[in-house]
This record gives structure tokens, sequence and C-alpha cells, in this order.
């Protein structure tokens, strides 16, 4: 299978992504903390550039006692990549849609070495 190194690892933003061209095939490489993660840059849902997307913390809404809304609250912990098409939101940790676990980007094999960033494509 072959094996691409896609760039330096401390030349990636922290959340941060680049999106690569490997002879045709297009992947996101994504960079959260020391970890990386990478996909196939299509949407499962009308095979979009998701991977192209923003990149933002979970957003979800706070409900008060009174059941009123409390404001939005931004997750400390999930950083999501949201398809530019039609803004459906996958973990950038996963892979999978928030609500829909069968929702979801398809992997890439990738890890770091020597520094640098190195995904293995499927033939
Ligand atoms: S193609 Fe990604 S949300 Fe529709």
């Amino acid at each position: 299978m072959p094996e691409i190194n896609v760039g330096k690892f401390a030349d990636f933003e922290d959340p941060g992504r680049k999106v690569v061209d490997c002879n045709g095939t297009e992947v996101g490489v994504f960079r959260m903390g020391s970890d990386v993660f990478a996909y196939h840059n299509i949407c499962p849902h009308l095979d979009g550039p998701a991977c192209q997307g923003k990149i933002l913390p979970l957003a979800t809404e706070d409900v008060a006692p009174d059941q009123t809304s409390a404001g939005r609250v931004y997750s400390k912990s999930q950083v999501n990549v949201i398809c530019p098409w039609h803004g459906f939101e996958f973990d950038i940790r996963t892979g999978r849609h928030p609500t829909d676990p069968e929702v979801r980007l398809r992997p890439v094999p990738v890890r770091i070495e020597g520094g640098n960033i190195v995904i293995t494509l499927p033939r």
C-alpha cells in the first residue's frame, strides 16, 4: 500500500488540517493536540468535500431548570469539521456524525514518523 508523507507535524496548526491530493484521492489530514487523524475527503451525505469545512467545537444548547434555553455551550473536548455543502458535522477524532454514529467519514491510516505525518492509502 502506498505511504505518503504529507508534511511535518510541527507545521500543522492545532487544531488544524491539510487536504492533500494523492494521485486523485483527496485525503483530509487533521492535527488535534499530539494526535493525527485522516479521512477520505468525501462526505457520506452527498459526496461533498467534508474535510475542507470549518473546524469548530461541538455546540449544544444548555437547558435551564424552567426548560428555556440557557444559551449555547461549546464543547471543550469535541471538535468537529463541518461539511461545506450542507453542514453535516463530524467528530475529528472519530469521523462520526454527532447524532448518527452510522454516518461517518471513511478513515485513512495515519501516523507520525520522524516528525512527519505519513498516511497509508489502500490500493
Ligand atoms: S455533502 Fe456533506 S453535508 Fe451534504
